[in-house]
C-alpha cells in the first residue's frame, strides 16, 4: 500500500498539522496521557501502517498539544525484528513529515554498556552506530528527501545543549552517549557487548536509527533520549527479560515525562535562543 494512502487518510482525520513528532519507546507510553485535545488513531486503522506485534507497544498515533506544542505522538513503533521492511519502519515518519512535522524527538529503551549506567538512567543520544546494516533510504528517492543525507550531526547539537541545561535545572540526571542499534530480537551475548564497548557504544537497543536516518534525509532536527532499562548482558550478571525492560521503562518514564514537559516548548523555533543569547 503506498504511503500516499496513509497521508490522505491522516489528512481526513486530523485538523491540526503537528510540528514535532514524539516517538515513545517500550514502557514509555504513559506520556501519551498528557496530550490535550487529542485525536487518537490506532495503527491498525491507518492504511499502509504495518501491523505492530510487540507486547508493551500500544500502537497508536495521538495528535494534539503537549506543553503548548503541536505534537504527533507515535506510541509504539515498528521494529526491524518484527519482520517489517526498513522502509515500513520509517513510514510513519515520512507520513508525518508530509503533514508538516519538522522536528523529531525519539525515545527508546536501551541496555547500558558504559560502566556506571544503571537501570532508570536517561541517556541523551549524542550519536549512533547503525549495526542493523539496514537502511530505510535504500531504493528510489522519496519526495524531497536527500539522496545522500549528511549524518555528521544526527542529534542536533543545539537541541542537545538545551536538553542538558533543562535536565540540570530540573535536577534530572542526563548523560550523553552513543547508542548502538542492533537488529534483535535476541539480546546480546557477553562477547557482543565487549565488542560494542570497544566500538564506542554506551548503550544498545533495537530501534530508533531507521527513523533518525529518514528524519535526516527529510531535513528534520532530531533529539534522542534512551531510557536505560537494564545493564547490558554480562555487565550486570543477570538474565535479561522484556518484562524487566517494560517495568523499568515505566518507572523511569516519570523523569522523562517531567523533562519533556519543559524541554518540548524550548525546542520549538519561536523559543530557541538566538545566537547571541545562547
Ligand atoms: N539490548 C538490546 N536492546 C535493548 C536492551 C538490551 O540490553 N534493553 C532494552 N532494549
Amino acid at each position: 500500500m503506498p504511503i500516499t494512502s496513509s497521508i490522505s487518510f491522516l489528512r481526513t482525520r486530523l485538523s491540526r498539522a503537528p510540528r514535532t513528532v514524539l516517538v515513545l519507546g517500550s514502557g514509555l507510553g504513559s506520556i501519551e496521557a498528557e496530550i490535550q485535545d487529542a485525536v487518537r488513531i490506532s495503527y491498525d486503522q491507518i492504511p499502509g501502517f504495518p501491523p505492530s506485534t510487540v507486547a508493551g507497544h500500544a500502537g497508536a498515533l495521538i495528535v494534539g498539544i503537549h506543553s503548548g506544542v503541536e505534537v504527533a505522538v507515535l506510541s509504539g513503533r515498528f521494529h526491524l525484528y518484527e519482520g517489517a521492511a526498513p522502509g515500513d519502519v520509517a513510514l510513519p515518519m515520512r507520513a508525518l513529515a508530509a503533514l508538516g512535522a519538522k522536528d523529531l524527538v525519539v525515545t527508546n529503551a536501551a541496555g547500558g554498556i558504559r560502566p556506571g549506567m544503571a537501570p532508570g538512567d536517561l541517556m541523551l543520544m549524542a550519536d549512533h552506530l547503525n549495526l542493523t546494516f539496514r537502511n530505510p533510504l535504500i531504493g528510489g528517492v522519496a519526495g524531497t528527501e536527500d539522496r545522500f543525507p549528511d549524518m555528521s550531526d544526527p542529534y542536533d547539537a543545539e537541541f542537545r545543549r538545551i536538553a542538558l541545561r533543562t535536565a540540570d535545572e530540573l535536577g534530572i540526571g542526563l548523560v550523553q552517549g552513543v547508542y548502538a542499534a542492533v537488529l534483535g530480537p535476541s539480546y546480546e551475548t557477553p562477547a557482543e557487548i565487549r565488542m560494542l564497548a570497544r566500538m564506542g557504544a554506551d548503550a544498545v537497543g533495537m530501534s530508533t536509527v531507521p527513523e533518525v536516518m529518514v528524519a535526516q534525509a527529510l531535513g528534520m532536527r532530531v533529539l534522542g533520549i534512551s531510557c536505560i532499562t537494564n545493564v547490558a548482558a554480562s555487565v550486570g550478571g543477570t538474565k535479561l527479560s522484556h518484562d524487566e525492560v517494560l517495568a523499568v521503562g515505566a518507572g523511569a518514564s516519570s523523569h522523562l515525562a517531567r523533562l519533556l514537559r519543559v524541554l518540548l516548548p524550548r525546542i520549538v523555533p519561536s523559543n530557541l535562543p538566538t545566537e547571541a543569547a545562547s
